[in-house]
């Protein structure tokens, strides 16, 4: 028997998950904002600056969400031909189609409907820790990208260990009850500390995607740690 709703929400399908999602999609970009001060849009900054400096031809945003990494692709012009959005959540492309992001694909990223070597990069931005299969999906982001292509991985990871326990105290007793008092849900922001959590080091998720056919992985902490951005190639 799960103990929590976060542990309820941990052991669930994709589906389920995909519904926590359309639970929360509107009021998941006010709340991303309110938990974390605003520092999600330095982050996808961060993210949008690397992928602008590779300048991708043909770019794919994974867990594309409310589409706010592919806004700030666009504002950088990161991209010079394509950019598309995939998500399996459809309440929550909704949210970014009414922010006039274009481009969007509802799509299962354990089961992408493109071919082998469709996309210069891939982004994912707080995408990889929700899949059911983390090492399926890193093999099936290799499996779209062409060779030379690069994985952009935006995630959150473990803080410097003067942190940690601050910030893990944080997560599992302040930022739930803080969610609440905006959304019912209470339980998604149990899992997203819970999520937090168990994902892997910034080590481990690299060595997960070498494992999953990049050739080389490597990462830069921002934050202390509490978010990394995994760079690899294919
Ligand atoms: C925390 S949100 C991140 C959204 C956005 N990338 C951002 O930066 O705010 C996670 C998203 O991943 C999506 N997701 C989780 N697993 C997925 C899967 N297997 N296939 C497609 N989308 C998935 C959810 O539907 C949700 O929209």
């Amino acid at each position: 028997m799960p103990a929590t709703a976060a542990d309820d929400l941990a052991h669930q399908s994709p589906e389920a998950i995909a519904a926590m999602f359309g639970r929360v999609a509107p009021r998941y970009d006010f709340l991303n904002h309110a938990l974390c001060g605003g520092t999600d849009v330095y982050w996808r900054w961060q993210l949008a600056r690397a992928v602008a400096a590779q300048r991708p031809a043909r770019l794919l945003d994974l867990a594309t969400g409310s589409g706010d990494v592919l806004r700030a692709l666009a504002r950088r012009q990161a991209a010079s031909e394509t950019m598309i959005g995939a998500d399996f959540c459809l309440p929550m492309l909704r949210v970014a189609r009414e922010k006039a992001v274009s481009h969007l694909v509802a799509a299962d990223a354990l089961r992408l409907p493109f071919a082998d070597a469709s996309f210069d990069a891939i982004t994912i931005a707080f995408g990889l820790r929700n899949f059911a299969d983390r090492s399926a999906g890193l093999r099936e982001m290799r499996r779209v990208l062409r060779a030379g292509g690069r994985a952009h991985i935006l995630e959150f990871s473990h803080p410097v260990a003067g942190l940690a326990p601050l910030y893990f105290a944080y997560l599992r007793w302040v930022m739930p009850r803080y969610a609440q008092f905006f959304t019912p849900e209470r339980g998604a922001y149990e899992y997203l500390g819970d999520s937090i959590r168990a994902f892997p080091r910034q080590p481990q998720l690299a060595e997960m995607m070498r494992g999953a056919g990049f050739a080389a992985a490597r990462w830069t902490n921002l934050t202390f740690g509490i978010v990394a951005l995994h760079v690899a190639e294919v």
